[in-house]
């Protein structure tokens, strides 16, 4: 059986794209079965439904509170059966509750070596500390920002005369490639232990 995953997006969904094309092979040991964006213009939606996948928006701005905005996300999950979540570019800080609930089971990408520049701004932070590489990090989620265990994690060069976009696109290349290999890690192991 494969597990199901859900997407939480705000935005273009590169990502996204990057796992639905891995998981259309026969043997990817995951299904992405819901996309869910807290903004209701993301490209994302976009690309969800191009591959019928289906696509729920939940505003946070419809909430009074971050639980509750939460709570609505995790009872969306729930009524999809999914098995892990991935983040892909979701621009919401998640409380301690909802990630305790998907604790072992909720991944991000996050486009800088961690432990290295957590946050914000990773490519300008890495250039403007003169590094000579930089990278993308998948990790499973913990209450502090950016801070849980490592899954993998690519690296690539910062070359002489680089921005911080000519950066984050040779970055980017890399977290299509990587996302959906640790996506694979963790839903194989998964899949071992039911
Ligand atoms: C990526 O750089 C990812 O590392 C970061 O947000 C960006 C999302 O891009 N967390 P996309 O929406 O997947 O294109």
């Amino acid at each position: 059986m494969k597990c199901r995953v859900g997407v939480l997006i705000s935005g273009g969904g590169s990502n996204l794209q990057a796992l639905i094309d891995a998981s259309q092979a026969a043997d990817y040991p995951a299904n992405i079965a819901l996309v869910i964006s807290n903004k209701a213009d993301a490209y994302g939606l976009t690309r969800a439904q191009n591959a019928g996948i289906e696509t729920l928006v939940i505003p946070h701005i419809d909430y009074t509170s971050r639980e509750e905005f939460e709570a609505a996300i995790h009872a969306a999950l729930l009524s999809a059966d999914i098995d892990i979540v991935c983040l892909a570019g979701f621009m919401r800080i998640l409380g301690d509750q909802f990630v305790q609930q998907w604790a072992g089971k909720m991944l991000n990408i996050h486009p800088s070596l961690l432990p290295k520049y957590r946050g914000l701004h990773t490519h300008r932070r890495a250039i403007e500390a003169g590094d000579s590489e930089a990278g993308c990090t998948v990790h499973y989620v913990v209450p502090e920002l950016d801070a849980g265990p490592t899954i993998l994690q690519e690296r690539v060069p910062i070359q002489p005369g680089d921005d911080e976009t000519s950066l984050a696109a040779r970055v980017l290349e890399k977290e299509h490639l990587v996302y959906p290999a640790a996506l694979r890690l963790v839903a194989e192991k998964l899949a071992l232990q039911v």
